[in-house]
């Protein structure tokens, strides 16, 4: 076996020029691509006001091309009061004045495209803002309007109808129900939002929602967008009559169906649906078919994805039927715990069930409404998703193991045959932010939960490019919309960019091995006489072998291509992933 040290970052000249398993459908793009998730508020700021914008990006393109990703996708970016992050749209025609104009969208558009990045932007059809001129008009509107009619209003339950017309809860905390106040100032009827105040619900029973939808996809899709990543693709149909619900124990908050995301037994049952009455309802199967048709028309191939917090993956695959979306998140996966037996499991079952329906299974370990990888891997307490880690948080992580287990488990991902989602800043390694004041928390979930629930600002925080520029490169006047922490310099890209061993440089290795041996396309197989700590699968002609347990392993006999960690002695450590090409 030639291991080594973990090798220096190899340029295209030094590698052999492997032969792919398998020849990529050059029409097919989105069934390998590695995607790179841009958070805009916080990715470059062009301007220098501490908020990212659409300039910014495209200054910063070139580092994405070089780092060797597939397409981009951009969190919204539109007219938005900005009180979820721009998850609440005012103007899904328009981009937002903080983040510049359509023309620079445009440019970013076509400077991504001139490196070959396809460009996939956010749609958000669950909810408008209550900026938003139809909601404006709404609550202008008499109870009964047409107006009215494209979201969910009702009148109040009680003698005064002052108690909310059902008990569900808003993701973020609180009731899931406003109520009004008429124009004499008489308390009027309540709407329903499942997110913030700020998100009020659309009625997708109304064709105006669906002809408004239809209307925006050709919008972007004619401004030469390829692609659209579909917020809350669970959401958007509710029971009819709108029932109370009965809440399971547990349940993800970001709007999981209601079940742990993760079998905690390998071989154990699927669990059972409780049928909640706002998530994964049959009738939005229709709204996709719709836009399938709608994408279809297009040349090109532009894709949806869907982001549907739907659990087990048997159910979430029915939204990548061939006539739906393209693609899911695999947040199963994002929620596996860094042990063999429930990777093994979640690795096989996401490759069976997407499969089964002919579409690529995703691998996402991060994203802006999770803790970073580089932390959530070494929590040592129970941390709900949506809650965040913060000052008083239980359980908070340990850096060492955190980083060593992201890279671990980013370099197991990368290798997996479909399509990775790769977040801004966890190709340099950073971690969560923990110890942000409270008075610069943004995330809506920390103040609807007065404080109980950090929230998402932690993964948000402005990243950083060069290590001795103000804001780390970020923004040219040290401008941040988030505080940023001193020990972000020796994390900065310039100072990864080149250096053996950094996390960027193992990315950027991962991704050129990754296409060369073609594994994005490649049949998984699973290898067998490994420990039960230990995930390892072959995928063409490399060896992917993860040691997610406390001890040691023997290795095979192979070249090493890439190792998360030096590896040496023929033994791969603890929390470590290793790529080889096995002796014949
Ligand atoms: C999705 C987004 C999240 C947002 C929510 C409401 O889950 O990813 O950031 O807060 O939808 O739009």
């Amino acid at each position: 076996m030639t291991i080594a040290e973990n090798p220096r970052p190899k340029t295209p000249a030094d590698l052999p020029a492997a032969e792919p398993t398998a020849t990529r459908p050059a029409d097919e793009w989105w069934r390998s691509a590695v995607i790179y998730q841009i958070y805009p508020r916080s990715f470059a700021d062009g301007n220098g006001d501490g908020m990212g914008d659409m300039s910014g990006i495209t200054e910063r393109l070139d580092a994405l091309a070089e780092l060797g990703v597939d397409a981009v996708w951009l969190s919204p970016f539109y007219r938005s009061p900005q009180r979820d992050g721009g998850y609440d749209v005012a103007d899904y025609c328009d981009v937002d004045p903080i983040f510049g104009t359509l023309g620079d969208f445009d440019r970013m558009r076509e400077r991504a495209h001139g490196f070959g990045l396809k460009v996939i932007v956010d749609l958000v059809p669950n909810h408008t803002s209550s900026e938003h001129e139809w909601f404006q008009q709404a609550l202008a509107s008499p109870e009964g309007s047409p107006e009215r009619a494209r979201y969910i209003f009702r009148d109040g339950k009680g003698k005064n109808g002052d108690v909310p017309p059902n008990n569900w809860e808003s993701v973020f905390g609180g009731a899931a129900w406003t109520r009004t106040v008429n124009a004499d100032g008489t308390p009027g009827q309540w709407y329903l939002h499942l997110f913030d105040s700020s998100q009020p619900d659309l009625d997708w029973n109304n064709p105006e929602v669906h002809a408004e939808f239809v209307r925006i996809l050709r919008f972007w899709l004619d401004r030469g967008v390829d692609g659209f990543r579909v917020d809350v693709a669970h959401g958007l149909v509710k029971a009819d009559g709108l029932p109370d619900f009965e809440k399971p124990l547990t349940g993800g908050s970001m709007g999981g169906a209601g079940v742990p995301l993760t079998p905690e037994i390998e071989g154990a049952a699927e669990p059972e649906l409780p049928s909640t009455p706002y998530w994964a309802q049959e009738g939005v199967h229709e709204i996709y078919r719709e836009w399938r048709r709608v994408l279809d028309e297009y040349e090109g191939d532009r894709i949806l994805v869907a982001e549907a917090w739907v659990d087990p993956l048997t159910k979430l695959a029915d939204w990548v039927r061939p006539d739906e979306m393209h693609q899911a998140f695999n947040f199963v996966y994002l929620e596996t715990p860094w042990e063999g037996p429930a990777l093994r499991r979640v690795i096989r079952d996401s490759l069976d069930a997407f499969g089964g329906v002919g579409a690529p299974s995703t691998w996402v370990l991060s994203n802006h409404d999770v803790v970073r990888h580089a932390s959530r891997l070494a929590l040592t307490a129970e941390n709900p998703q949506g809650a965040g880690i913060g000052p008083n948080s239980e359980g908070k992580p340990i850096p060492e193991v955190g980083i060593r287990r992201a890279r671990a488990a980013s370099l197991l991902m990368l290798a997996l045959p479909g399509s990775a989602y790769v977040y801004q800043g966890e190709d340099l390694g950073l971690p969560e932010v923990i110890d942000l004041p409270d008075e610069a928390r943004q995330d809506p979930t920390w103040y609807r939960t007065g404080g109980e629930r950090y929230g998402r600002d932690g993964c948000r925080v402005p990243i950083p490019w060069e290590a001795a520029a103000p804001a780390y490169g970020f923004s040219h006047t040290g401008e941040s919309w988030l505080p940023q922490p001193e020990e972000w310099a020796e994390l900065a890209r310039d100072v990864q960019t080149g250096t053996p061993g950094s996390t960027l440089e193992l990315y950027r290795a991962a991704l050129r091995l990754r296409r060369e041996h073609g594994l994005g396309i490649g049949r998984l197989e699973e290898l067998d006489g490994y420990p039960d700590d230990v995930v390892a699968v072959r995928i063409g002609d490399v060896t992917v072998i993860a040691n997610t347990g406390e001890t040691p392993i023997e290795l095979p006999a192979g070249e090493l291509l890439l190792s998360s960690e030096p590896v040496g002695e023929a033994a791969l450590a603890p929390d470590t992933t290793i790529w080889l090409r096995l002796q014949d």
